[in-house]
């Protein structure tokens, strides 16, 4: 090589790093803010960065970072402003926190910044808008704050801009009116308010504008409807009229303007929106008719205008929409007959008309609708029968018919529908008898409802084979002869056969979790030959004892253990409290004391006084949280020292007899001493009177602060997170101990919340101070709370550490979706966990399901809460053995709050 070749490839190298220098600087420094582990190519000694992983150069410069989804975390540091030619900066997808530095206004080459998917937080920088040349800005799914800048109107060049899924409020400024390069705009997801601007008119090039789930109010102003082609603004406070405009080009695909307060007609040319194939108008408060020329729409795929006020008939026609999967103009006041030729709409998937006016007959040709998956027609005045080729459509998942006026006999050929969920024809005028065809629909899950009808004859053995079945409804017919065995009916959680002509004994019921406290005589309720379960006892044939009938159950028990019934509870209970009353009548004997008080801890021995108990519990001390079996007070020790005070409403009198035993429960209670437990440091026995004291008074339950505060504003996710793994802590830590100690009944109102948000669990003592014989009528004081009991409890009559698992993973449940184990609104029968399994079928995303007033709160708080969902539905597994164990949960939901996707 010679001399001068050489001299000039070192002049070169020379010139390439002392020219990138400042960029160097600017990297290093991005390098040592960020955590760049997984880059692994980011060495900073070595020399040219142009070289590293996403980083691209032009000649001297650095002109693009782009790392998307490569797990950073940490701030973006200020020096990112020295990058004079960075064009492009993608840093989407990671685990960035912190403000959007100021600085960044200085990259003043940038054209395409994307922070979507991160933490950032913070307002978005005004001096953004010195970015002359920018024409992407993606900022979404962060935790931005404070008001969208004006400034950001200056950006002429911009085309792409996503503010949607922050934390931002205020107006959505009228200079943005000025981007007249813009195509998409999404501001979707925040906490806007005011009017869409009026300048969005002058948006002439813009696409796509979503504004959907903020509080915007106002009318919907006019708009450039011959470019956009995108639309929704569902979900705010929207007003005024469907702009008449809208289709005055054909270029709108989709328009979504459902849950607002729109009013007036729809457009009357909504006919030449040829392109449309997403019209969702849902919620609103319109009025008119349905404009004939809506089955002109020939793209359309979905048409959603339920919960309005429309009237007139369903325009025939709708057999042109050759591509609608879902027609859904359910809740208004159409009128009319369903027109037979939307027996053409191949496509047809879900047909929603519920609630509405209509007359006539269910039209024949529907069965031609071979993908309808839903079949709505309930609460009209339709007559005629049940067309017998309806379930050619082998497809139907939901046939609701309830609620009409029908006519005839269920046809035979129902059994056909092999994939139906649920069948709902209650309260019409079927008659015959009830087709044993029935009994084929194996997959029937959610309810099985023929009440208030005229059938008659005896209900088909095949019924009894629905092992899935959750509710079944007969009530109100004129069915005869016997109830057939349900005991394969392991799922079901309520019945009823109120109201028939039925005779013979009840039979055993594969489920006992339908146990009410009310009793379910009044499902068997005004039938004339029904006896045995909670009804007076069968007369035996040849008159055998009522002992005999307790070594018979016993029997049955020793049979089949895994089929327990809710005659067998019921008998468990006499038996428990026969039992009892023998023991203390053993027990009488010696005379017990008047009193028993005792203070395990030393240091509290000087400070409790036991008169202020007592008047405490008596109503003078505060009342902290009440439930099924206690109530709990503040009570203040003259002293001065504050305690709480657990009355026990039907404590074990036998307690009196016993408190040796006692005090050494309690006392071991006491040295198993864990952050997370609330534990007893004393107690208080009278005649009447039990009391159990604890250093550790906590301002509300768990339960209380979830489902009562409607004062106070919703938990938010980080603390629901730090309440599920402190009550993780407290459980694993019983079940850690030797002998494991099984909680009696994990529930919200059991896990209590401190002045500094300190989570215990409480009433880990609970079943060693029942009073049997008082809480018979309840099985919760055997089981734990209603909507907590886990599957198993069924057949083995034992709550267990897996039985904690599950009942654990309804309060997670419970902190996800803000809702109550048992909640009327789940549909009959259903509790949360069967409510939150069946979220897929009811065609809900996990995403549905959850609180959305926290999982709105930002991106990561989502995706913690999907990943603690996982959890939750692993603890609430069916199998008690594929359960995980506490400290398995501890870990899977620490796990979750680190993972990020
Ligand atoms: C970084 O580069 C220097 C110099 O090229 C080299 O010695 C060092 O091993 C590299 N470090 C890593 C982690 O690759
Ligand atoms: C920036 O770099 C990324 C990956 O290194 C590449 O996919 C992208 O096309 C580049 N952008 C431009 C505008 O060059
Ligand atoms: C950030 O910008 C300010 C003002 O433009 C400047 O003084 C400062 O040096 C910049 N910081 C860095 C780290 O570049
Ligand atoms: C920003 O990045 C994300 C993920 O890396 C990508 O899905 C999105 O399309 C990008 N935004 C734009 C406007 O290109
Ligand atoms: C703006 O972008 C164009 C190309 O998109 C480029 O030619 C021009 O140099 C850029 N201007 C600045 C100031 O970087
Ligand atoms: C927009 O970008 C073009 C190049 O694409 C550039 O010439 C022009 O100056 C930019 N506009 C503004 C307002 O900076
Ligand atoms: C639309 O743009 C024109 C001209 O640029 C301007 O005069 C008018 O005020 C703008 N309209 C609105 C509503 O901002
Ligand atoms: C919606 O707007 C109406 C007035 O237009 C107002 O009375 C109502 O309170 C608003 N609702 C909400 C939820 O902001």
């Amino acid at each position: 090589m010679s001399p001068a070749v050489s001299s000039i490839i070192l002049l070169c190298l020379v010139s390439v790093s002392a020219v990138l220098s400042a960029d160097l600087d600017a990297l290093k420094s991005l390098s040592e803010s960020l955590n760049t582990d997984g880059t692994s190519s980011w060495n900073t000694t070595d020399g040219n960065p142009c070289y590293w992983q996403g980083i691209q150069c032009d000649g001297t410069s650095v002109v693009n970072i782009s790392l998307p989804g490569m797990h950073l975390s940490g701030v973006i540091p200020p020096s990112i402003g020295q990058l004079r030619s960075l064009s492009v900066l993608d840093l989407s997808k990671n685990d960035l926190s912190g403000e959007i530095p100021a600085n960044i206004s200085s990259c003043t080459s940038l054209s395409i910044i994307n922070l979507t998917g991160n933490r950032l937080s913070g307002p978005i920088p005004s001096d953004l808008s010195k970015l002359s040349n920018l024409s992407l800005l993606d900022l979404s799914d962060n935790h931005l704050n404070g008001s969208i800048p004006d400034t950001l109107g200056s950006l002429r060049n911009l085309t792409y801009l996503n503010l949607g899924h922050n934390a931002l409020i205020g107006i959505v400024p009228s200079a943005l009116g000025n981007l007249n390069a813009l195509t998409f705009i999404s501001v979707s997801q925040n906490a806007l308010e005011g009017p869409l601007p009026e300048s969005f008119k002058n948006l002439t090039s813009l696409q796509t504008l979503l504004a959907d789930q903020n509080n915007l109010s106002g009318i919907l102003p006019a708009l450039h409807w011959e470019s956009l082609q995108w639309v929704n603004v569902a979900s705010n406070n929207l007003t005024g009229e469907i702009p008449a405009s809208i289709c005055s080009s054909a270029s709108l695909q989709s328009l979504i303007l459902s849950n607002n307060g729109f009013s007036g007609t729809l457009p009357s040319d909504l006919g030449e929106c040829t392109a449309l194939t997403n019209l969702r108008l849902g919620r609103n408060a319109l009025t008119g008719d349905i404009p004939a020329d809506i089955g002109k729409l020939q793209s359309l795929i979905y048409l959603d205008a339920s919960e309005n006020y429309l009237t007139g008939q369903i325009p025939t026609g709708l057999s042109g929409l050759k591509r609608l999967a879902l027609l859904n103009l359910a809740s208004n006041r159409l009128v009319g007959t369903i027109p037979d030729d939307l027996g053409n709409v191949s496509t047809l998937q879900e047909l929603r008309l519920a609630k509405n006016s209509l007359v006539g007959v269910i039209p024949h040709d529907l069965s031609q609708c071979r993908l309808l998956s839903v079949l709505d027609l309930s609460a009209n005045n339709l007559e005629g029968g049940i067309p017998s080729d309806l379930c050619s459509s082998t497809r139907l998942e939901y046939l609701r018919l309830q609620g009409n006026s029908l006519s005839g006999h269920i046809p035979d050929s129902i059994g056909d529908c092999h994939e139906l969920l649920e069948l709902e024809l209650g309260d019409n005028r079927l008659d015959g008898t009830m087709p044993s065809s029935i009994g084929m629909l194996a997959n029937l899950q959610v309810s099985l409802n023929l009440s208030s009808n005229h059938l008659s004859g005896s209900i088909p053995d095949t019924i009894g084979t629905l092992g899935k079945l959750v509710t079944l409804d007969l009530s109100h017919n004129s069915l005869s002869g016997q109830i057939p065995s349900m005991a394969a009916m392991i799922s079901l959680v309520t019945w009823d056969f109120s109201y028939n002509l039925l005779s013979g004994p009840i039979p055993r019921v594969g489920s006992v979790l339908n146990s009410s406290s009310s009793g379910y005589a009044g499902s068997y309720a005004h039938n004339p030959g029904l006896c045995g379960g909670p009804l007076p006892p069968c007369v035996p044939p040849n008159g055998q004892s009522t002992k005999s009938r307790r070594s018979s159950f016993w029997q049955v028990a020793g049979i089949s253990a895994a089929s327990i019934v809710v005659v067998l509870l019921f008998f468990f209970f006499v038996t428990m409290a026969v039992m009892y009353k023998r023991r203390a009548a053993v027990t009488v004997e010696a005379t017990p004391p008047q009193m028993v008080s005792h203070v395990f801890v030393p240091v509290l021995l000087q400070g409790v006084d036991f008169v202020s108990v007592k008047e405490a519990v008596r109503g003078k001390g505060s009342l902290v949280s009440s439930n099924h079996f206690s109530t709990m007070y503040k009570a203040i020790m003259p002293s001065g020292l504050i305690l709480a005070a657990k009355h026990f409403h039907c404590a074990d009198k036998g307690l009196l007899f016993r408190h040796k035993k006692m005090a050494f429960d309690l006392d071991k209670l006491w040295r198993l001493s864990h952050e997370n437990v609330m534990q007893p440091v004393g107690y208080l026995v009278e005649e009447n009177l039990v009391v159990v004291l604890y250093d550790f008074v906590p301002v509300c339950s768990l339960g209380q602060r979830l489902h009562e505060s409607s004062t106070k504003v919703p938990l938010n996710w980080s603390m629901r997170y730090e309440v599920a793994i402190g009550a993780a802590r407290g459980l694993a830590f019983l079940h850690s101990c030797t002998p494991p100690i099984v909680h009696m009944d994990v529930n919200s109102d059991n896990i209590f919340l401190g002045h500094h948000f300190e989570v215990k669990i409480g009433d880990i003592e609970v079943a060693k101070l029942l009073d049997p014989t008082k809480t018979m009528a309840s099985m919760s004081s055997v089981a734990g709370s209603f909507g907590y009991i886990a599957p198993e409890y069924a057949f083995t009559m034992q709550v267990t550490l897996q039985s904690n698992v599950y009942s654990f993973g309804v309060i997670l449940l419970e902190l996800l979706t803000g809702k109550m184990p048992t909640d009327e609104a789940f549909g009959e029968g259903l509790d949360l966990v069967r409510w939150v399994e069946g979220a897929s079928s009811r065609g809900e995303t996990p995403e549905q399901i959850l609180d959305s007033r926290i999982s709105t709160e930002s991106f990561v708080a989502r995706q913690e809460m999907l990943a603690v969902l996982k959890v939750a539905l692993l603890c609430t597994d069916g199998s008690a053995m594929k359960r995980p164990d506490m400290s398995k949960v501890l870990e899977l939901l620490q796990e979750a709050k680190m993972s990020k996707k």
